[in-house]
């Protein structure tokens, strides 16, 4: 048993602890890169079929909500091509997608909640097929008049989940009565489509241990192996559901996935075949869950500097008919309720209505969003109120370092948000270009400019202290290449890269030698879903304990072997160094393999430090904090409401970027989905609560033409996370998409050109409809 270890004449021993990173903090391509751009990426619909697959197409009712009178399937069993008609009945024992609520089905039985919910679903031979015989079914509803708006629902009040309450500070009454300067408006926001490109979609076979492989697009795979076992009465062992990819998901697929793969599961269940369940985007608009609706209520009291003295706000998000994820989404608009600002005196009053619609999800920053629009709308209130530069209000609001801390009792010690906003101040030449606004808006008439510089403030961590760990599994081949098994889902942000970099750089191997595997339910049971952006933090720690680990062993073997101090050997561009001595990778392990060594091992991590009392309302709900900032330009025609992007600056905060282009990315697309959810994505229903806006010819999202014309992003480096991230990273998937609200607060300073010293009382998304709204409340004297 030997290493081979060759002198390498006349070099050195290098006595360095280890290598430099070689990969990490280089932009390496996407591992999807070719694929997509060739069209040869394999999504769920593009897996080879198994022979004698069947395709099962969910049915619903076309009315809104009520007791099913009667369920007439007659037609739809005499459609051509029928295999199969599933109902509730034929669930052998749950029928429950919830995740611990108890109050989502997977096929509704006594009552339909919503538009869209699925009653039963047809299994055809072909795709076609079933869609055709879905719409031959006959149900009769006890129709009831079903609270489809916001304004129902508060009217309704019909509370879905106990109401969040923040208080800081003595009497934000007292304070709000006693400031100089007081405001109070109103604004509506829309809750936003995912429309990730892949519909949701999943193809289950059956095993021959009465088990099931499960491919689906899904954040989180663990979830829907265990809803399908709970459903089946099966142990969650003989479910395997793998992602490979998903073509999209933004918040869409971490719930909102497993209805369809529980029924794909379901027919192949109850027909002993393959079955796919795919929808159509029509579908996929009026059958899933979207981003919540809300509505804002607010109070400021400021000084005559600007400064805010106390906010009261109340908050009203639509949840839809089941709770969902709303518990989240509601933390999330409460923790960002401050954004990077500082409130001397709080209150927030939260409530999750029900309404008779679709359960609204997860979308991009959980809340964050909602949140962080408020605190804006604060400060561009107070600012133009005041006919002062919002910027300087902004400055002035911001959180002190080493001085004040959240309204949860967080101080901020890694509060770069100061820095941050002047060095873009300066590189976007805000002054100078604000001043040419002013004048540009005094010579025109129509055509008004708009300017905002806004920060962005956002917290890192699951706010479901539970959530904040991941495990992987790690095995090296015996030829020297590496696999990972991790618990975190490629949904295009690059997590497979990353994480491939990260354990490449601890083996001094090449990318092209670690091979990262599909999220699957398998050997990793507690993996949460891939969402809050905590996904490459929590796994890449993990995948470098793991590797860690079996480094350490291989380099003991070696130590053995050679008889050379450990501290001196090490692992570089697939050599192993060890004093005089080099030899491969390959060798080293071949060697290891013969010596009887294990060369598989698991990486842990949970996080350190958070933890959130929910009584008391007090705790470290966050590891870190997120920074940016965002100036934008904007011209608006105050005649027809139209809004074009002139000009964008970003700077954003990414700790040490592991991989800037893939980064980058994140903070254009995050910037871009925000503008849309912002200016232009509006969800319609009648009043049935139907979703009248199912495909893109209704719904307009953004596209190559709202990119600004001229995009300047950059990345804010040279302060890596104070806090032990793995290499000093920072979460970048959500964070950039608030950025975008700089545009909401252009376009709210172009409105308010019109008329100085008023506020605009803008709603999202500020459509040309919503600008024009705006822009008669203002003539009229109703701002905000
Ligand atoms: Mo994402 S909104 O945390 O699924």
């Amino acid at each position: 048993m030997s290493i081979s270890l060759k002198v390498a004449a006349g070099r050195k021993a290098d006595r360095t602890a280890g290598p430099e990173p070689r990969l990490v903090g280089q932009s390496c391509p996407h591992d999807d890169a070719p694929g997509h751009v060739r069209g040869t990426t394999a999504f769920i619909d593009d897996l080879r079929e198994p022979v004698g697959t069947v395709h099962v197409a969910p049915g619903f009712v076309e009315a809104g909500s009520g007791r099913i009178q009667a369920v007439d399937l007659e037609a739809v069993r005499r459609a051509a091509e029928m295999i199969a008609v599933l109902t509730a009945k034929d669930i052998p024992a749950a029928n429950e997608l919830s995740l611990g609520a108890g109050d989502q089905p997977v096929l509704a039985h006594d009552r339909i909640l919503y538009h869209g919910q699925p009653v039963f679903a047809v299994v055809a031979a072909s795709h076609r097929a079933a869609r055709r015989a879905v719409r031959l079914a006959r149900i009769t509803l006890d129709a009831e008049t079903p609270v489809a708006t916001l304004a129902e629902a508060a009217a309704a009040g019909g509370e879905i989940a106990p109401s969040l309450c923040l208080r800081k500070g003595g009497d934000p009454d007292a304070a709000l009565a006693l400031a100089a300067l007081k405001l109070e408006g109103s604004l509506t926001i829309g809750g936003p489509e995912h429309l990730y490109l892949e519909t949701q979609t999943a193809l289950a076979i059956p095993d021959h241990d009465g088990g099931l492989s499960v491919h689906c697009s899904t954040q989180h795979a663990s979830h829907v192996g265990r809803v399908i076992a709970r459903m089946l009465g099966i142990p969650e062992a003989l479910v395997a559901c793998e992602c490979r990819r998903a073509g999209g998901a933004f918040g869409g697929k971490q719930t909102g996935a497993t209805q369809w793969a529980a029924l794909a599961a379901l027919a192949a269940h109850v027909t002993g075949r393959p079955a796919r369940c795919r929808l159509e985007r029509s579908e996929d608009m009026v059958m899933t869950g979207k981003g919540h609706a809300a509505h804002v209520g607010w109070r400021v009291g400021a000084d005559r500097g600007g400064r805010v003295v106390a906010v009261d706000v109340a908050m009203d998000l639509a949840c839809g008919a089941a709770v969902d994820l709303s518990e989240r989404v509601a933390e999330g608009a409460l923790f960002h309720l401050d954004n990077a600002y500082f409130y001397p005196e709080l209150r927030v009053l939260l409530r999750r209505l029900r309404t008779d619609c679709v359960p609204a999800t997860a979308w991009r920053g959980t809340g964050a969003p909602h949140g962080m629009l408020v605190a804006e709308q604060l400060m561009d209130a107070v600012a133009l109120s005041l006919k002062l530069d919002p910027l300087d209000v902004r400055k002035r609001n911001l959180y002190r370092v080493g001085r004040d801390v959240t309204p949860y009792g967080l101080p901020l010690s890694d509060n770069v948000a100061l820095p941050l906003i002047e060095e873009l101040e300066r590189t976007a030449d805000y002054r100078a270009r604000r001043k040419a606004i002013a004048h540009h808006n005094y010579e025109s008439e129509i055509l008004k400019k708009g300017i905002a510089l806004t920060p962005i403030k956002v917290g890192a961590a699951f706010t479901d202290q539970a959530l904040n760990r991941a495990e992987v599994h790690m095995a090296i081949r015996q030829d020297g290449s590496v696999e990972l098994r991790h618990g975190g889902a490629e949904l295009g942000q690059g997590l497979n890269v990353k994480l491939a970099q990260i354990v490449a750089d601890e083996f001094g191997l090449d990318l092209g030698r670690i091979v990262v595997r599909p999220a699957s339910s398998t050997m990793l049971p507690g993996s949460g879903p891939t969402a809050s952006s905590m996904t490459l933090d929590l796994n890449g720690t993990a995948a470098r304990r793991a590797a860690e680990t079996l480094k350490k062993r291989l380099i003991d073997h070696a130590a053995a072997v050679t008889g050379i101090d450990p501290r001196l050997i090490r692992l570089d561009r697939g050599t192993i160094v060890a004093g005089d001595h080099r030899s491969t990778f390959a060798a080293l392990v071949d060697s290891a393999v013969r010596a009887r060594l294990p060369l598989a091992a698991q990486g842990a991590y949970a996080m350190p430090k958070v933890s959130w009392d929910r009584q008391r309302g007090q705790g470290r709900p966050f590891l870190y904090f997120v920074y940016g900032a965002a100036c934008s330009e904007v011209t608006v025609d105050t005649l027809t409401g139209e809004m074009r992007i002139d000009r964008v600056d970003i700077l954003q905060d990414c700790g040490t970027s592991l991989n800037p282009e893939i980064d980058r990315g994140q903070v254009e697309g995050g910037f871009i989905q925000g503008v849309g959810w912002l200016t232009m994505e509006e969800i319609v229903r009648d009043e049935s609560g139907r979703i009248l806006t199912d495909g893109l010819a209704a719904y307009k999202v953004p596209l190559a033409t709202t990119i600004p014309a001229d995009f300047r992003v950059r990345l804010f480096t040279g302060r890596p996370n104070r806090e032990t991230t793995v290499h000093g990273t920072k979460a970048v998937g959500e964070p950039p998409l608030m950025l975008a609200l700089s545009v909401f607060s252009a376009i709210t300073q172009a409105i308010a050109a019109l008329k100085p010293g008023a506020v605009p009382a803008l709603d999202v998304p500020a459509t040309p409809e919503a600008v024009m709204r705006a822009v008669r409340r203002l003539r009229s004297g109703a701002g905000g």
